[in-house]
Order: structure tokens, then sequence, then C-alpha cells
């Protein structure tokens, strides 16, 4: 491994190997600490492995979705006092199983995955043997993307697609082919209900406790970085009032 990120992370790695104090609660101490069956501990490249998962396909993925979560409910007021207005009804210190339950929540973050989706694409699948695919033949060896995309955004599946309408999420379900944030199949995101969990209660705790608004109402749009798509400005917020003490 001969990558900037690579060296970074073998020397945390090394690092935290050589400390003699206790391990922590964080995420590298709690790898370090797992044991397969045979009581066995993972090796470095393994410890390695599973970190850039984390931070390539975990981290940044979800931060970004919290980021055009906010630019959307922010955008249109009433989005955001309608969630508030049921957070609310879970009274104080809610239980996080029961947030993660809102059904405009739920809603939200759905919208939220369709209109601005952080992958366009999916991952691509390999033709291993001649296949033919709604009228096209396809030869081994020809790459297939689904994309997310332009699927999100077909009016006769989503009516006014460019619209940000939570309440379509309330009024019918969609199917796999429908709605596919996290790809599909086998190979779709293992991280998915990590990623809706941390996203509804991140959104929960910040909407229940401080009072934003966006610093710029112009339309943000979507900026790629890497392999996915992120709020070009960054969304912006003011803080104009904390909510609880
Ligand atoms: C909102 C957040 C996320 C979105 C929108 C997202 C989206 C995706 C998409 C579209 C794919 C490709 C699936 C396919 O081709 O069918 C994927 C794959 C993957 N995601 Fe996520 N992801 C998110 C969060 C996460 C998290 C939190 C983790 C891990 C903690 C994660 C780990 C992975 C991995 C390991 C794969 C590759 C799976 C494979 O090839 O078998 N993702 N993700």
């Amino acid at each position: 491994m001969s990558s900037l990120i690579g060296e970074l992370i073998y020397a945390e790695i090394d690092d935290r190997r050589n400390q003699d104090r206790p391990p922590g609660s964080d995420v590298l101490s709690l790898l370090m600490s797992a044991r397969d069956e045979t009581g066995q501990p993972m090796s470095n490249a393994e410890l390695h492995d599973e970190l850039i998962t984390l931070l390539i396909a975990g981290h940044e993925t979800t931060a970004s979705a919290i980021a055009w979560a906010l630019y959307w409910i922010h955008r249109d007021p009433q989005v955001g006092e309608k969630l508030l207005a049921q957070l609310n009804q879970l009274g104080k210190a809610p239980d996080p199983t029961k947030i993660v339950q809102l059904p405009y929540l739920i809603a939200v973050c759905n919208e939220t995955l369709r209109l601005s989706p952080i992958a366009s694409l999916t991952v691509p699948r390999e033709v291993k043997e001649p296949v033919e695919l709604m009228g096209y033949q396809l030869d081994p060896g020809i790459r297939l993307y689904g994309c997310i995309y332009l699927t999100h955004q077909r009016p006769d599946l989503y009516p006014e697609p460019t619209l940000f309408k939570p309440e379509r999420f309330l009024e019918r379900q969609f199917s796999g082919y429908e709605f596919l944030p996290f790809g599909g199949g086998v190979r779709r995101c293992i991280g998915e209900a990590l990623a809706l969990f941390e996203m509804k209660l991140v959104l929960a705790t910040m909407l229940s406790h401080y009072r934003l608004v966006l610093a710029d109402l112009s339309p943000e749009h979507p900026q790629r970085r890497g392999v996915i798509f992120t709020p070009a400005r960054g969304v912006q917020m003011i803080l104009k009032e904390k909510l609880t003490a």
C-alpha cells in the first residue's frame, strides 16, 4: 500500500499498537479488540481495509446525504416545521428507535436520497454470458450501470420529479427498481441501515436543538467529489436560536 491515505492509516494502527493505555471506545479500538471464531485479532491489512471502507464508503456518503437533507428541509420552512412537530410529539429525550420510525422523517430522508442521490450510478456489473435485456443483446465483457439519478427523475414514477415532495413517500411504496439510492441486488450497499439510522438521528437531534436557516437561498447544485455528488457550496447555515438548554 503506497497511497498517502494508506500510509496515514497504517501509521495510526502502529501508533495504537504501541500505546500502553487501555483501548478506548472509538472505532479503531473496537476493531482491534475484535476476535474471530478462532480467537484471532485482525491483521494490520484487515484493519486498514475496514477503516478505508468506513472512511470512503461510509463517512462522506452519509455526511453528504445529511447536508442535502438540511438543505431541502430548510429550503421549504413548512418541511422543517412539520418535522419538528412530529419530533416534539415524542416528548423530551425520545428513544432513538422511536425517532427512526417517524413516518415524515423517513419520507424526508427518502425524498432527499431520491432527488439528490449521493451516487448517480451503481457500481458496474459485467456481463458473464450472452443475455438479452429489454431487447438489447448483451455480450460477455459489457459493463452495465444502473442509473440511480435518471430512475429517480422519471415523471411516470415521481410526478414533478424536480420538486422536493416528501409526501410522495407517504402516499405510495416504491419498489427496489424504482427507488434505489443504495443500489440493488446482492451487491447493494452494505451500509444502508446504518446510513439511514445515522441520517435520521443526526437530523432529529439538530432540528430539535437548533433553529437553523440557509445562509444563501439560491439553488444548491450537485458537484462531483470522487465517485459521489455533494452540495457544491456545502450548505452553509446560520444558527438562529438554540431551542433547548
Ligand atoms: C447515504 C449513505 C450511503 C449511500 C447513498 C450509499 C450508496 C451506495 C451505492 C449506490 C452503492 C453501490 C451498490 C450497487 O452497485 O448496487 C454502495 C455500495 C457500498 N456501500 Fe454504500 N452508501 C451509503 C453509506 C454507506 C455506509 C455507511 C457504508 C459502510 C459503513 C457503506 C458501504 C458500502 C460498501 C462496502 C459498498 C460495496 C458493496 C459491494 O460491492 O458488495 N455505504 N453504496
